[in-house]
């Protein structure tokens, strides 16, 4: 497998990472993860920019273009013959002694991308998943896609012990998001999604999905869910790059709706799909 270190494809076994980059010592860096269909990126311009966004949120200033990074993306993915699958990619601050200032500017990001196994996880968008309900501990900057995931990591564990696919966040009385996705909940035909703040990452596939309401004439309101609304909703769903668009029938141990994946869902995966062949 070839990697794209620093703008340089090398093999995996030639690849050494430094014990003191930053990225492993600190989680100081922010990363992205592409779907590859039918051998091309899914929504690259998106993912670029809030990958450049996320870095210029902590202060990371990346050493190449927007077009320059496409560009050697573009060749990783020739190079391994990725057809369908992700590319993962990160840039941390760069290495140097274990200090929690930044380092000075001789010191210089490292950038490193590679292909990840990807498939459609097609049994729960066919039926449905359920979440698991849990306080969101994370920070308070969750629109940037920090490095730093434990409030995700333990979130989505704690889900997997209690036999749910995903956790469901919430911060008060308030829902949030999933552990690595973005919810929604619809209600007399209106679509709900938290509002594009600091509290969620603001989804690639979220604002796809937007655009595929704005388009096709379905109501997405951005207005946040309370915890005590979520026994009165019709259905339920999540969404991220990995998962595209998946029901959710259960949410702890209470059906949404009728516990069975409802027709908005089913639309929103029909128009999805039409979008990426
Ligand atoms: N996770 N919210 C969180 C906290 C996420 O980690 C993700 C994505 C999303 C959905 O974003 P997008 O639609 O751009 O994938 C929402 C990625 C896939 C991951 O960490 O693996």
């Amino acid at each position: 497998m070839y990697i794209l270190l620093n703008g340089e494809f090398k093999q995996k076994n030639e690849v050494s990472i430094d014990v003191e980059d930053r990225g492993y010592q600190f989680g100081d860096g922010v990363y992205e993860v592409i779907r590859v269909y039918n051998g091309s990126y899914f929504a690259m311009k998106e993912h670029m920019e809030r990958f450049i966004r996320s870095a210029k949120e902590i202060k990371i200033v990346i050493q190449h273009s927007a077009e320059e990074l496409t560009g050697m993306l573009n060749e990783l993915i020739q190079k391994n013959q990725v057809h369908d699958g992700a590319v993962y990619m990160q840039i941390t601050r760069g290495v140097t002694g274990r200090k929690h200032l930044f380092p000075g500017k001789d010191v210089t990001p490292q950038i490193v991308a590679y292909p990840i196994p990807c498939s459609k996880p097609v049994k729960e968008q066919e039926k449905g998943i359920k979440l698991y309900l849990m306080e969101d501990i994370r920070w308070l900057r969750c629109d940037i896609k920090s490095l730093n995931l434990l409030g995700n990591v333990l979130a989505k564990q704690e889900a997997y012990e209690n036999a749910a696919y995903e956790a469901l966040l919430h911060r008060g009385e308030y829902i949030t998001e999933g552990s690595s996705s973005n919810f929604y909940g619809v209600k007399n035909g209106t679509i709900y999604t938290h509002p594009a703040n600091h509290l969620i990452l603001n989804g690639v596939t979220r604002m796809k999905v937007a655009d595929l309401c704005r388009k096709n004439g379905l109501t997405l309101a951005e207005e946040r869910l309370k915890v005590d609304d979520l026994k009165t909703l019709d259905e339920a769903f999540i969404t991220s790059t990995t998962s595209e668009v998946i029901p959710v029938t259960e949410i702890d141990s209470m059906k949404v709706g009728e516990g069975v994946p409802g027709p908005v869902a089913r639309e929103l995966q029909r128009l999805f799909e039409e979008m990426i062949i």
